[in-house]
């Protein structure tokens, strides 16, 4: 069932191009260039007073992605939580809110507690789900699927990114609905998303120059990750995905949080990844980089052939990524940023799919 793929992890990368596309072909409308969300929902966007999202692990960065769509696109205040912690903080909940809830499997246990405390609390709760028939997706109020079909690695990769084109299409539905768009805006990033399969083939084709990257990589000790904007979700999802296939101690930033504390771990020896494509933190992004840089940090730069040519920092490598629409880089960057972690478990020689001490579905606190 692998193909010719040595790690589900692999298969279910390059499947990423296939099931965004057909992520996304359901929630818009592709000759019109418009979003179509064909469930009824039962509520209604331009009432909303917030949306508060809970979600665990890599489920929630997607929350956390998604938090900085429906605030810039939609004008929609956000709070987000790890589930585990939403769960029990007994968070005051507005009367005219709705909670979103993001699980891959619909099983996880802090995800499922977590709906039922905003049920309660009189929320209406969307859940953004893979799999159609688990025990979120019948507890919610509304349900986006996901189509990333199963995903067997317990590396969340395929069905991180058919998350994000969903909370994406869902962002713009509410902009829309809120009337924050002009018909025209929307064409423009429903335009950038259609985009999204074309890019992700495009940045696959980093995966050799990635794989010769991941020899140094797996001589690390720890590995640094740092963006800014939704760029900083990203971090921590590149940090999260190396440390549970590789076992290599990884952290994610914001990077204007570095002097405020990491800049002190610097040195020759730990690679920092900086995520910096070139929209409007990217001169931000570019002076933290440089304060890397004169500490001799080591910088593995993911931009794209502009911000390559402005960043004017020898790094010991620069991916180039194609030029797209900022809206959309988290999409496109993820792609990148699971290959870094597959190559250097490769590398390592640990158990890719199935890394040591991990379940696919924590279905217990
Ligand atoms: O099934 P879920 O999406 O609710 O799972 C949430 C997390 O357990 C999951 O994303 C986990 O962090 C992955 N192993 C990350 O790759």
């Amino acid at each position: 069932e692998k193909g010719n793929h040595r790690h589900f992890m692999a298969k279910e990368m390059h499947e990423q191009p296939e099931v965004v596309s057909h992520t996304l072909a359901h929630y818009l409308d592709l000759a019109a260039e418009t979003v179509l969300l064909e469930a009824d929902l039962p509520f209604d966007f331009t009432g909303l007073e917030r949306i508060s999202i809970a979600a665990c692990g890599t489920a929630y960065y997607a929350g956390l992605i998604a938090k900085y769509w429906f605030e810039q696109i939609a004008r929609l205040p956000v709070e987000i939580d790890v589930a585990s912690e939403f769960r029990y903080r007994e968070a005051p909940l507005p009367k005219n809110g709705l909670a979103i809830v993001i699980s891959q499997s619909g099983e996880t246990a802090d995800t499922l507690a977590s709906l039922r405390y905003a049920r309660q609390e009189g929320q209406k709760v969307m859940a953004v789900i893979n799999v159609p028939t688990s025990t979120i997706a019948r507890e919610s109020d509304a349900v986006m699927p996901t189509l990333a079909g199963p995903e067997i690695g317990v590396a969340s990769t395929k069905a991180f990114t058919c998350q994000l084109a969903t909370l994406a299409a869902v962002a713009v539905a509410a902009g829309r609905a809120r009337g924050v768009l002009t018909p025209e805006r929307e064409r423009e990033l429903v335009r950038a998303l259609i985009e999204v399969p074309r890019l992700m083939n495009e940045a696959l084709r980093l995966g050799p120059q990635i794989e010769v990257l991941a020899r140094s990589f797996a001589k690390s000790q720890d590995v640094l990750y740092l963006g800014r904007a939704t760029s900083y979700p990203l971090a921590l999802e590149g940090a999260l995905k190396l440390k549970e296939i590789s076992y290599i101690h990884a952290e994610g930033y914001a990077a204007g949080e570095l002097k405020h504390g990491p800049i002190a771990l610097i040195d020759e020896k730990m690679p920092v990844v900086v995520i910096a494509p070139h929209d409007q933190v990217f001169d931000k992004t570019m002076s933290n980089m440089q304060e890397v840089a004169a500490r001799g940090g080591r910088i593995v730069l993911l931009t794209d052939a502009r911000g390559a040519a402005e960043a004017g920092i020898e790094t010991e490598a620069t991916l180039v990524l194609p030029e797209m629409h900022p809206f959309v880089t988290p999409l496109v960057y993820a792609i990148p940023i699971q290959l870094i972690a597959y190559h250097t478990a490769v590398q390592m020689g640990t158990d890719v799919d199935q890394p040591r001490n991990l379940a696919k579905s924590v279905t217990v606190e």
